[in-house]
């Protein structure tokens, strides 16, 4: 697309591509509400968000769910170097948050080497949910360390550092209405 976004969000930094325009990103994850809608019939309906990249996604996403569902978050820690995570992941949610017998859906940003992802599902599938499937709103497929399968994927994503919509670098451009490649 265009090779320089004009917008005061940026503050004129390097964003040079849009990858999902905010229109693109609504009807997709209205979707997904439908989907996720009437794959769980019955039984409670816990939607668990993994901060912080997944605020805007889930804010998003659970106003298209027309059931009833709960809803709740988790913050997942990573101790490693500044660039790659060690995979060593530990898990940060409120213990009064019961996971026995309800259906969890884990709804994360976006999977890359998918270390984060399967890590938390090693963690919470001992706690005996009814069901525990993942919800990512992008998906790179490159996960050679995802070990559990991507249930509702909102887009396949290209192999570059996306930010906006909830994603972030360095804390940046969480707000973008849009999502864009760095590169
Ligand atoms: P994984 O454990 O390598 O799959 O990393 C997943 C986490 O890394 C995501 O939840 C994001 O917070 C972050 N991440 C991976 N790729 C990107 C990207 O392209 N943009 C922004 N954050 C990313
Ligand atoms: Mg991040």
């Amino acid at each position: 697309m265009s090779a320089s976004i004009a917008d005061p969000r940026l503050d004129g930094r390097a964003v040079n591509r849009i990858a999902y325009e905010a229109e693109t990103i609504a009807s997709r994850v209205s979707e997904l509400g439908a989907e996720i809608s009437a794959d769980y019939p019955d039984g409670d309906l816990l939607v668990l968000g993994l901060l912080k990249g997944s605020f805007i996604f889930l804010g998003d996403l659970v106003r298209h769910i027309t059931r009833p569902i709960q809803v709740d978050f988790l913050v997942a820690s990573s101790y490693g170097s500044d660039t790659t995570s060690s995979g060593d992941v530990h898990m940060v949610y409120d213990p009064e948050t019961v996971l026995e017998g309800r259906h969890i859906l884990l709804v994360e940003d976006i999977v890359d080497s998918g270390r984060t992802l399967s890590r938390l599902m090693d963690l919470l599938s001992v706690r005996r949910p009814r069901s525990l499937a993942i919800c990512a709103l992008l998906h790179k497929h490159i996960a050679e360390h995802l070990r559990y399968p991507v249930r509702y994927v909102g887009f396949d994503a290209p192999n570059e550092f996306l930010v906006g919509y909830g994603l972030d670098h360095a804390e940046n451009f969480r707000h973008l209405p849009y999502i864009a490649s760095l590169q």
